[in-house]
């Protein structure tokens, strides 16, 4: 089964990734992504300094998915600079997976002083700038507010030539998706990557009629099969909208082989997994291509791209954009 997937003109074995976040805080998570059947790794949400984040306990699995509140933290952003460019350096045949670094400052000023860290880097690849981390007290969701939003990417295109990305909240009214793609058609961004977690969950353990994480009274984003409709409806109304140079990411609700097949048919490019790479290890990426090339055998499809962005109306007529 051919799963190659090109991307900006980079060619990746398959379309799966982690989601920033899980698997990739430390040498050893991303050493396990880079030996993982994934196509791609993204590392975790990188700030200007180490973060400890939020107190514990930050992340409960769920039977339907998972809540978290870990209020970002990271090695801070030298240290993913410097193992994705020592991975891009070397000569292991994985060692090309290593294409995206997330950042996630917790102010736009953050924002444009680590993207000018990453400009002046050696850092060849994609950035991904998440607007949409909803756990850190005190510090709004970038990506609701469309004008500011607008407004740090005059800055940031003023300044930043490498292709980049934003990973954006969920949305979940047709006039936003509207306002949002109208100011993103207006950039050079490389792709977009929805949805993030649904923000601001929270989940009460009937038994103990307590909350069931520390952080925030209990508000967490919530990921897994219960956020997979509001991440397909959102993959697809960018696909719609966007330019055919904005590719998408698609992430949140992927279980199966299925959901994959889910996301792809709705029109992204490439799919990230998060609660379930959490609940299952790396090793969930062989079973989700597993998974995913039987669906394709059952419906005879050789390539993804014969499949890809092609989902029916309810009248059977489909509206694929044009391929990367
Ligand atoms: C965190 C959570 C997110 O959903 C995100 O996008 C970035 C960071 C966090 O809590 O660490």
């Amino acid at each position: 089964m051919d799963f190659t997937t090109r991307f900006h003109g980079q060619e990746f074995a398959n379309p799966l990734m982690n989601a920033s976040g899980v698997w990739c805080y430390d040498d050893e998570e991303l050493d396990a992504m880079g030996s993982s059947a994934s196509g791609a790794v993204v590392t975790k949400s990188a700030t200007t300094n180490f973060r400890e984040g939020n107190p514990e306990p930050r992340y409960q699995s769920l039977p339907l998915g998972s809540i978290n509140s870990m209020g970002l933290p990271n090695k801070g952003l030298d240290f993913y600079l410097d193992y994705v460019i020592r991975q891009q350096e070397s000569s292991a045949t994985n060692a090309q997976k290593f294409q995206f670094v997330s950042i996630a400052g917790t102010s736009p000023e953050e924002d444009i002083l680590l993207l000018k860290k990453i400009q002046a880097s050696d850092y060849k690849g994609f950035v991904e700038l998440n607007l949409s981390c909803p756990n850190v007290p005190g510090k709004p969701q970038m990506a609701y507010d469309i004008d500011a939003t607008r407004a740090l990417l005059e800055e940031i295109f003023s300044f930043f030539d490498q292709p980049l990305g934003i990973k954006l909240p969920p949305f979940f009214d047709l006039v936003h998706f509207d306002l949002m793609a109208d100011v993103l058609n207006d950039f050079p961004l490389a792709f977009v990557n929805c949805i993030n977690s649904v923000g601001n969950g929270l989940i009460v353990d009937v038994h103990t009629e307590r909350v069931v994480i520390h952080p925030k009274n209990g508000f967490g984003g919530i990921g897994g099969p219960y956020v997979l409709p509001t991440a397909l409806a959102n993959v697809r109304a960018y696909a719609e909208r966007l330019k055919p140079s904005i590719r998408i990411i698609g992430t949140g609700g992927v279980e199966s082989g299925e959901e994959v097949f889910l996301h792809l048919l709705c029109g992204a490019d490439m799919v990230q997994v998060g609660t379930q790479l959490q609940k299952e290890g790396p090793a969930v990426f062989d079973r989700l291509l597993k998974e995913l090339g039987q669906i394709m055998e059952e419906k005879g499809y050789k390539s993804i791209d014969e499949f890809r962005g092609k989902v029916r109306n309810y009248a059977g007529e489909s509206n694929p954009r044009p391929l990367a």
